[in-house]
């Protein structure tokens, strides 16, 4: 390996930047040329390449988002788009690419490093903490402090008004960030795509808790898995308690990366150019138990799941 390329695509997460200067800094550190590939897949087909240096990376650990710039670009799966994408990275005598992002970035990764023997690095970078062979992602702690703080925020107001407040929470299909928000925020329902939402066993459940005495309540929901402003609606005319819904939205993907994402993305990055040293390919980087781990790309997308963390449901319901 002697000339690197990395991107970052699908949603951006705060943290990205420690990994893009992980590897960076590593790299030119052994010795090899980097070269950013700004926003993404798109980028890399349109050739927007350009080589970076030690000082290209400065001042960004502190920052939220991503300085490549990122992009979803489902163009990707036509393999006429990936042959042009290669030869755009081949053309700059680029030879390895380290790619940050998700599920989606994964499989970019997966199928350059098997159609062309392309070596490919997948790291771990997105809110969602969905990624499996990893325990968390980069961006997923900073997401959930976002998360907690909206709460707290919307626990004041329910409580002063004596109100219901619905939450929405981002994460995709994965209920790691409602849960872990929840759970922090003390919110006493939680909603997560993992578990059939029951909407009249939830509305029974409020019903009791107000008739107990209730007069404010928190509820956490993942997004895609109802209409947080008609469930509003359903809760306040069924248990009489004014009810209001907060789709939290993309205010979580935002802001400074927090400590624990910036020293995953600087170890994961660095962790991303030994493999490369190493002569790996086609693998992903993975935090599992406090270690760095690598795993085979295609096993991370086809056959890995992510458990569900059903103890911290269960504990959630002895909470309130
Ligand atoms: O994957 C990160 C994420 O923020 C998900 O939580 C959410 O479903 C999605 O991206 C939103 O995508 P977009 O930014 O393209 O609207």
């Amino acid at each position: 390996v002697q000339k690197v390329a990395i991107l970052t695509s699908g949603g951006d997460a705060p943290g990205m930047n420690a990994a893009i200067r992980g590897v960076v800094r590593s790299a030119l550190y052994a010795g090899l040329e980097v070269y950013g590939v700004y926003d993404g897949y798109y980028g890399l087909y349109h050739n927007h390449i350009e080589k970076l240096e030690r000082y290209s990376v400065s001042d960004i650990i502190n920052r939220g988002g991503t300085m490549l710039g990122s992009a979803r670009f489902p163009e990707f799966k036509d393999p006429a788009v990936r042959a042009k994408a290669v030869e755009n990275l081949r053309q700059y005598g680029i030879d390895s690419l380290v790619v940050i992002g998700g599920d989606g970035s994964y499989m970019g990764a997966k199928l350059i490093t098997e159609e062309y023997g392309f070596p490919c690095i997948g790291i771990p970078g997105t809110i969602d903490n969905d990624v499996a062979g990893t325990d968390y992602t980069i961006g997923f702690q900073t997401a959930l402090e976002t998360a907690v703080t909206a709460i707290d925020r919307l626990r004041d107001t329910s409580s002063s008004h004596h109100r219901i407040s619905i939450i929405e929470i981002m994460g995709r299909n994965c209920g790691d960030l409602t849960l872990s928000a929840a759970i922090a925020g003390g919110c006493e329902y939680i909603v997560v795509s993992e578990k059939q939402f029951n909407k009249v066993d939830l509305i029974e459940k409020i019903e009791r808790s107000i008739a107990n005495g209730k007069r404010h309540a928190l509820i956490a929901v993942t997004e895609h898995i109802c209409d947080v402003n008609a469930l509003a609606k359903e809760i306040e005319d069924r248990v009489n308690l004014e009810t209001r819904a907060t789709i939290l939205g993309h205010i979580q993907r935002g802001g400074t990366p927090c400590a624990f994402d910036r020293i995953l993305g600087s170890r994961m990055g660095v962790y991303a150019v030994d493999l490369l040293l190493e002569g790996q390919a086609g693998r992903c980087v993975g935090i599992q138990n406090e270690h760095l781990v690598h795993h085979d790309i295609v096993d991370a997308i086809n056959n890995m799941k992510r458990p569900f963390k059903e103890d911290w449901l269960e504990l959630s319901n002895r909470l309130f």
